[in-house]
């Protein structure tokens, strides 16, 4: 079975989906906002890290790029990849997501199975998107991609589905289970909804914790790493994770506060979460204390920030815990640069070259093979554990 398939958003979700649905031979269109990236695509510039620009070109046959809503028009299956970010107080902000229903949803014949795979808040896909496409089959699915992970990507990853109507479920099961080897369907859509939130709120709790131990074993003078290596041999009922200067990306640190946000809506409470989220969101300002201790005085040294994308071998910033940590480096007086080579420029500056011409290096998310013996005989000060 091939059908033609419109994937709304071609961003680090949406992009992968698209060409993992043309490879295996559904006619695919990405259809963007953004006519630079369409521009791009359609000339066979990839703009993200996992997909070179060879994969991309393999997949001209059956993908193209397209600004132009008439191309929803003969849609068999339309999938929604918006972005679902928080707003500047920090609350859940869905309005890119729901304009973005509303434009595709007057162009789409009444026969098209419409699929939400953009992360949101449980009950959002039967309160809010059904009525944008009432009288459509309409699924949710989240995504779970992991950019940069070599061994996890969109056909290997377990699927999870399910339907406002049973027709929606079976039909979304059927159509990703064309490109995609595991896909499990459950009873609701607040169910899978939901277990999108378990996942990343997991994650959020568990690295908030272990930056707190993190903390311990440094007062302790111990080393933190060597703690999670031994904690790591029991072969049963542990699982590490590693400490950082925060949790960046456009998942971790932004998803659980949509669960957050519907368990107030109802009286329920996430403790662990709001808990998480302030351990998490206090990481630069520590640093900042620890770098203060080493330094003496921040004031006029000179400090390279090093690997500022959130995490090691992506390019994207969003959320980035580098962003507070320079802004607080240079509150305390410091004179700050970064390196990243990945992401080139940010903010109007540039990544500076690795050097030993600094009092300080602080190491955030250096990517594989940053060449680190650059910096000499400065003081390094590593938030992934060693400090
Ligand atoms: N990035 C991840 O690792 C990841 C992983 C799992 C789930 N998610 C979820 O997937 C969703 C999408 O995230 P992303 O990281 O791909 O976002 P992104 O910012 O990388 O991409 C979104 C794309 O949508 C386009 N866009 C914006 N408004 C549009 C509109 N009205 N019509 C068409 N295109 C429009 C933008 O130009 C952009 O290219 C979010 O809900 C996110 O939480 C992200």
């Amino acid at each position: 079975m091939t059908v033609k398939v419109v994937v709304v958003g071609q961003g680090y979700v949406g992009l992968p989906l698209a060409l993992a649905a043309a490879e295996s031979g559904h006619h695919v269109v990405g259809f963007d906002t953004d006519t630079a990236r369409v521009e791009g695509l359609n000339s066979g510039k990839s703009p993200i890290g996992d997909i070179s620009d060879n994969y991309l070109a393999a997949q001209s046959l059956f993908y193209r790029a397209s600004s132009d809503l008439a191309d929803l028009a003969d849609a068999d299956v339309v999938i929604l990849c918006l972005p679902t970010p928080l707003d500047e107080s920090r609350n859940p902000d869905t309005s890119i997501l729901i304009e973005g229903a509303k434009a595709v949803a007057p162009h789409l014949v009444k026969s098209a199975l419409i699929i939400n795979e953009s992360t949101v808040s449980p009950g959002f896909t039967r309160d809010l998107l059904a009525p944008i496409f009432a009288g459509h089959d309409l699924a949710y699915s989240p995504e779970r991609i992991d950019p940069a992970n070599k061994n996890w990507n969109v056909k290997n990853t377990p699927k999870l589905v399910a339907g406002i109507t049973e027709s929606a479920r079976a039909r979304a099961v059927d159509f990703y289970s064309t490109f995609i080897a595991s896909v499990t369907s459950y009873s609701s859509v607040e169910v899978v909804e939901t277990a999108k939130l378990l996942e990343n709120s997991f994650r959020l709790v568990n690295i908030s914790f272990i930056n707190e131990i993190a903390d311990f074993c440094s007062k302790m003078k111990i080393d933190v790493r060597e703690v999670i290596a031994a904690a790591s041999t029991k072969p049963y009922g542990f699982m590490p994770f590693f400490p950082s200067s925060g949790i960046g990306g456009h998942c971790i640190p932004v998803d659980p506060t949509y669960l957050a946000a519907k368990a107030r809506e109802i009286g329920a409470s996430t403790r662990f979460i709001d808990l998480a989220n302030e351990v998490n969101l206090s990481r630069p300002s520590y640093f900042v204390g620890v770098a203060t201790g080493m330094l003496g005085s921040l004031s006029s040294k000179k400090v390279i920030v090093i690997g500022v994308a959130y995490k090691p071998d992506v390019a994207d910033v969003r959320e980035t815990p580098a962003d507070a940590l320079i802004s607080l480096l240079r509150s305390a007086g410091a004179d700050v640069v970064w390196h990243d080579h990945l992401v080139g420029q940010w903010k109007g500056e540039a990544s500076a070259a690795l050097s030993a011409g600094y009092d300080l290096a602080i190491l955030v998310n250096p990517h594989t093979g940053a060449d680190l013996d650059a910096l000499g005989s400065i003081p390094i000060l590593d938030t992934r554990g060693g400090y």
